[in-house]
């Protein structure tokens, strides 16, 4: 996109860059991990506009303007040309409180990925009224002030289903997308939340609403048709009031040219020096009960009760970057692996080897690749996930061919047809994945590798990105000739 076609409004909770305390007390710019942040930070370094997100830094706002203003990324040294304008918002503790931990992390995040254990549905109504309605409204209002005619809004997630609607009614002529970056569940899951009506109502305002695959956007449809909407399956359409729009699935790629073609030097036989062990197994999550690493480790017990012969063959490397610590659920399963990870190693470790490695630290991805370039399998078990960016990763970065053992579970799986599907909940199937993976002949081997590359390569995020976009235009040229245009008087669908 040029800048006569007008500039790009990214809108995200999360920002892509965070400034935190150095050890010298100075603020230094951080990478904040995450699918989300992952797939729009290098469309921006094209493209350049301005990404719109919550500041979460403890320094972020030390090294803006007044108006929360910043160039990112400000590594010391980086070219003014890869740079782009970050808007940081901040809000009051008690209403960020009830938006993100309450609303967005203890309603739609369980519900949203069929963990309605985790809900806590009682509280719904305060973390609408005190954090997830008056949100969105500023998000919306950040918007409609950095617009420009001709701009494309592009707003991500579930923390902000309520901005295409906020937005529509001060710019009626806006090309505004969603992209939905998790799973859309059945109605059975979804229609328990007391606002679901209006969650729907604010996506119906945007022109196209992308989910990462065709399930999750049938699900959406029916989820619609459920509270009233009129619906168009074949051309995957609702219309709820007067608001109409587009649903549709575009599956999430990588960079793969980033990943691929990253030079890590040495970094990787560093690694593998320092476990000194035959076959490096690497699990890659953010912290997160969708993440099944509590069921992974299970099934790693298995496999090394199970083979003791192998035993000392083999490591799990396993890098957690913390994640909503605030938030209970989490803590709770903090505690659970730690626990599972100390009476491992305690039991099973020797002098000179040590099961299980496990990290509670993010790495930038370039430290990253090397790990994944150290590792002989890469183990990715979500019990539930939109798409799992990390197992595309492990692909592209890997030109020598792995094994990659895959949760039928995570979106990814439907493309990643080649990895070694597994039931996460099932520790002796995962057990018995992990030695097919060990003795796996070479060319079959080879040949899995061959085709999961070549899909990983060819849906990348460029692509995803230029389908979206393209659909996008579409459908704003075709609600632009038939949109309804609200009066002027509708107070209870303004921001302010
Ligand atoms: N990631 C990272 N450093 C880490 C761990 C993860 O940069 O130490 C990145 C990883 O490269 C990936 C993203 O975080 O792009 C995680 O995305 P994914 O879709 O797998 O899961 P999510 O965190 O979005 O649920
Ligand atoms: C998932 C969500 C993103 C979120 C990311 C990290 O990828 O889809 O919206 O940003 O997790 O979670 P956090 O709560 O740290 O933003």
């Amino acid at each position: 996109m040029n800048s006569a076609e007008g500039k790009f409004i990214v809108v995200s909770n999360a920002e892509p860059y965070k400034h935190e305390k150095e050890e010298d007390g100075e603020p230094v710019c951080k990478e904040v991990e995450g699918g989300l942040t992952t797939a729009m930070n290098p469309q921006m370094k094209d493209t350049g506009g301005t990404w719109i997100a919550f500041g979460r830094g403890e320094k972020d706002f030390e090294v803006t303007d007044p108006d929360g203003i910043i160039k990112v990324p400000d590594f010391p040294g980086m070219p003014e040309e890869d740079q782009y304008t970050l808007k940081r918002l901040n809000f009051s503790d008690s209403q960020y409180r009830n938006f993100y931990r309450g609303y967005a992390n203890r309603i739609l995040w369980p519900i949203f990925h069929s963990f309605p254990t985790k809900a806590d549905l009682r509280k719904e109504y305060t973390y609408w009224k005190e954090g997830y309605l008056p949100t969105n409204k500023e998000y919306a209002r950040a918007v409609i002030q950095a617009y420009e005619p001709g701009d494309t809004v592009w707003i991500h997630d579930y923390h902000l289903a309520l901005v295409p609607r906020l937005i529509r009614n001060e710019l009626p002529e806006a090309k505004i997308g969603l992209f939905w970056h998790i799973p859309w569940p059945p109605w059975e899951s979804f229609g328990k939340i007391p606002h679901r009506e209006e969650i729907l109502k604010g996506l119906a305002a945007a022109d196209l609403v992308g989910l990462h695959l065709e399930e999750y956007a049938r699900n959406l449809l029916s989820c619609a048709e459920k509270v009233g909407a009129e619906l168009d399956y074949s051309s995957e359409r609702f219309q709820l009031e007067s608001e109409e729009t587009q649903v549709g699935a575009y599956p999430l790629g990588v960079d793969y040219r980033f990943f691929n073609g990253t030079d890590t030097g040495d970094e990787e036989a560093n690694i593998r020096d320092k476990y000194n062990c035959e076959s490096l197994i690497l699990g890659v999550d953010r912290q997160d009960y969708t993440k099944g690493i509590p069921e992974r480790l299970r099934a790693f017990k298995k496999f090394i009760k199970d083979n003791p012969e192998l035993r000392k063959e083999v490591a799990l490397i396993q890098r957690t970057p913390p994640s909503r610590t605030g938030i209970k659920e989490y803590q709770v399963e903090k505690s659970e692996i730690n626990k599972q990870v100390s009476e491992f190693n305690g039991k099973f470790g020797t002098h000179d080897w040590t099961p299980i490695q496990l990290f509670w630290k993010g790495v930038p991805q370039r430290d990253l690749i090397a790990e994944y370039r150290a590792a002989d399998i890469g183990l990715v078990t979500p019990g539930l996930d939109g798409m799992n960016l990390v197992a595309k990763e492990f692909v592209a970065a890997n030109e020598k061919p792995k094994v990659l053992i895959l949760s039928e579970f995570a979106g990814s799986s439907r493309q990643l047809e080649e990895a070694l599907l597994v039931n996460p909940y099932d520790p002796a199937q995962v057990a018995e994945a992990i030695k097919e993976a060990l003795e796996m002949p070479e060319e079959e081997k080879q040949e899995r590798w061959r085709r999961l590359r070549r899909k990983v390569r060819t849906e990348d995020l460029p692509t995803w990105a230029e389908d979206f976009l393209a659909d996008l235009e579409d459908a704003r040229q075709l609600h632009s000739m038939t949109r309804f245009t609200f009066p002027e008087s509708e107070p209870e669908r303004g921001v302010s």
